[in-house]
């Protein structure tokens, strides 16, 4: 028997970043995706990979699309049962609607259970690895790692620090911090699929004693990512320079504790300066940009033209729960959306959409030499969808010729109840059950 598989369906990828390289898209009617051992032995022409190897087994998925693990470059752990509390900014809303919510993870079971419920949202939307806030409990962040573990998703996440600003019960000392974190980075990170990042929650809710803790833990620590919050919104900056009177931006804030560079990922980023722009493009900072949440909190529209002309790289998170769900094709279609009706927003195409929902996400988190697409010897990370029969989706996908035009609809269609399978190193992380 041999211990090859060959998934064959209509294959998209983009090994290559779509804003550089014009025909990044590589888009297969009739392909394959030899998988051996977890890693991807060849993508291409089903002719041509089925000639590779006679002996692989192959699972039948024509009339369907494989495209590779949606990467979330930002999402919230806690915040799974606040989605859709519309109507409130960031502050207000992160006072009435956030907090009160996360104070309940100090309930173990309560955040396990979220947890739990977490990781099987995240496989079934397609979303094979996320840049994750946890809690900013130890024991509850620790139930995120354990979960995602125990479903094979690959998560990077850490400890949610904050010492003002928020309430007293989400508050930690720097010290217990250092200590917790610490913790956690020995029992979780680089273990598995796990990776920690060092997570401030913004800097309006750290003192400089809690970012030092912050930048010990990212010195102390061989590949550590960060995550944080940054220009999200205009109140929110103004009263990070009140706070930080000696700092010539919010993000000089970071820079000054080494929360910057390659590794470093920033959420939002809607009201940068061009000095900021300037210094994330030359250190490697990458913004999670997050459309569906900058538009229901009222944050503002992303200025995605200055961070290409700036050279700043960005990939897309959903930001569960200020953001609207987990889906991550949805978030790529808002950032079209949003763009299209921006004065001087950039038109952006089907190949960089799927760029920004996959391989972005991978070199923001430093893993693209592992995944994001189908490159030969990648994990084989991979999300099997299928038109529901009668669908809009079905009737746009049957009359079009033209591969870029099918994978714009399916960007825009292709809901969660599309998803058939999805793969983590070939193996099965969730499966949808079809009526027969
Ligand atoms: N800034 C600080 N915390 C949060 C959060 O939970 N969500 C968003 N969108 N922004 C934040
Ligand atoms: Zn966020």
């Amino acid at each position: 028997m041999s211990a090859s598989e060959l998934l064959r369906a209509t294959i998209f990828h983009t090994p290559a970043d779509a804003f550089l390289i014009p025909d990044a898209l590589r888009a297969h009617a009739d392909g394959g995706v030899l998988i051996r051992d977890g890693r991807i032995v060849a993508a291409g022409d089903y002719s041509r990979v089925r000639a590779l190897d006679r002996e692989a087994v192959t699972t039948d998925w024509r009339g369907g699309f494989v495209i590779p693990g949606l990467i979330d470059a930002h999402i919230h752990f806690p915040q799974v049962r606040i989605i859709g509390h519309l109507g409130r900014s960031l502050l207000d809303w992160l006072e009435s609607t956030a907090l009160p919510e996360e104070a309940r993870m100090s309930d173990i079971a309560y955040a396990r259970q979220t947890a739990r419920a977490f990781v099987h949202l995240l496989a079934s939307h397609g979303t094979t690895t996320a840049l994750v806030f946890g809690a900013h409990y130890a024991s509850a962040t620790a139930a995120l790692f354990e979960e995602a573990a125990a479903r094979g998703l690959r998560v990077v996440s850490g400890l949610v620090l904050s010492d003002r600003r928020l309430r007293p019960e989400l508050h930690q000392p720097p010290d217990a911090a250092y200590r917790d974190a610490t913790e956690l980075i020995a029992r979780f990170h680089g273990k598995r699929r796990l990776l920690y990042a060092v997570t401030p929650r913004f800097a309006l809710s750290t003192s400089e004693a809690m970012l030092e803790v912050c930048q010990t833990l990212r010195r102390e620590h061989d590949g550590l990512r960060v995550q944080s919050h940054l220009n999200e919104n205009v109140d929110e900056v103004a009263e990070v320079r009140r706070l930080f009177p000696w700092a010539a931006d919010y993000m000089s804030v970071y820079e000054r504790y080494g929360l910057d560079g390659s590794g470093a990922v920033m959420a939002h980023d809607v009201w940068p300066t061009d000095a900021e722009l300037e210094r994330m493009a030359a250190g490697r900072t990458t913004v999670a940009h997050c459309p569906c949440s900058n538009a229901a909190l009222g944050s503002g529209i992303f200025p995605l033209r200055r961070h290409l002309s700036a050279g700043v790289r960005f990939a897309l998170g959903t930001d569960v729960g200020g953001g609207t769900g987990f889906g991550m094709l949805k978030e790529a279609l808002q950032a079209y959306l949003m763009q299209r009706v921006t004065q001087d927003g950039f038109s952006l195409n089907a190949s960089q959409l799927l760029y920004l929902a996959t391989r972005a996400g991978a070199e923001a988190l430093r893993l693209d030499d592992e995944i994001g697409d189908c490159q030969a010897g990648k994990a084989a990370d991979l999300v099997y969808l299928r038109p529901e029969p009668g669908s809009a989706l079905a009737a746009a996908v049957e009359t079009s010729d033209d591969l870029s035009a099918t994978l714009a609809a399916l960007i825009t269609l292709g809901d969660p109840g599309c998803i058939r399978d999805v793969r983590v190193e070939g193996v099965s992380v969730f499966q949808a059950v079809v009526p027969s």
